[in-house]
């Protein structure tokens, strides 16, 4: 919600020095961040690794479903027999799978590179955009961009001018973050484009503009 991340190289060191195991979520920066797609754990200077691992399937890979896996066979058997929803739920079917792996194919190959470069570029633009139209911009570069709106009656207002713009977004309020910090969260895809991500920040811009008018 604040598209960040901790120094990841001290948690582990942390961890080490405690024996704790560190469990990571990986389900918004697999496919999409870090060398070749490989996330932050990935990038120069994060050095160790977690203990455990989990992802989902339903962002970079368009699917629904997810993973865990961990270096450990104990952990990854005691998962097995003790994660109710894998014991009680149903596979993955077939075509999910194969959706699956074809999208990890995307994710490795040289068209995974232009089209994670062509959203970071996105995201990039729609940052200085947003910041050039006065609104503050959380965290870092990602797929993910959090206009921050503060008041959530204010979030509110403009979230509905938003709509009525043309503008489909997600307003995140209490207790997904803390009171008072509202912010819009919006997805950028390859599919988007420099025009689209322009337009949604004036929308955006004006949009709080008028919310605090009212
Ligand atoms: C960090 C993180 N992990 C996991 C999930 C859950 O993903 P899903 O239940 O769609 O597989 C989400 C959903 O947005 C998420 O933001």
């Amino acid at each position: 919600m604040d598209s960040d991340h901790p120094d990841f190289s001290r948690v582990i060191e942390i961890c080490r020095s405690y024996d704790a195991s560190l469990l990571v979520d990986v389900a918004h920066d697999l496919g999409v961040l870090g060398p070749m797609g490989r996330g932050v754990l990935h990038e120069p200077g994060v050095s160790g690794k977690p203990t455990f691992v989990i992802g989902s399937f339903s962002k970079t890979f368009g699917c629904i479903g997810g993973f865990f896996a961990s270096n450990s066979r104990a952990a990854s058997y005691y998962v097995r027999g003790f994660s109710g929803a894998y014991t009680f739920s149903n596979y993955l079917v077939p075509p999910q799978i194969a959706a699956v792996r074809s999208a990890v194919k995307i994710v490795s190959s040289p068209q995974g590179d232009s089209l994670r470069s062509h959203v970071l570029s996105l995201s990039t633009l729609m940052r200085t955009t947003l910041a050039s139209l006065g609104i503050k911009v959380l965290g870092r570069p990602s797929p993910i961009v959090l206009p921050f709106i503060g008041p959530e009656k204010l979030a509110r207002k403009a979230y509905r001018y938003c709509l009525q713009n043309g503008v489909i977004l997600n307003s995140v309020e209490f207790p997904a973050c803390r009171k008072a910090e509202a912010r819009f969260r919006l997805q950028i895809t390859p599919r988007h484009s420099h025009e689209d991500v322009v337009f949604a920040s004036n929308v955006i811009a004006d949009s709080v503009s008028s919310a605090a008018a009212d």
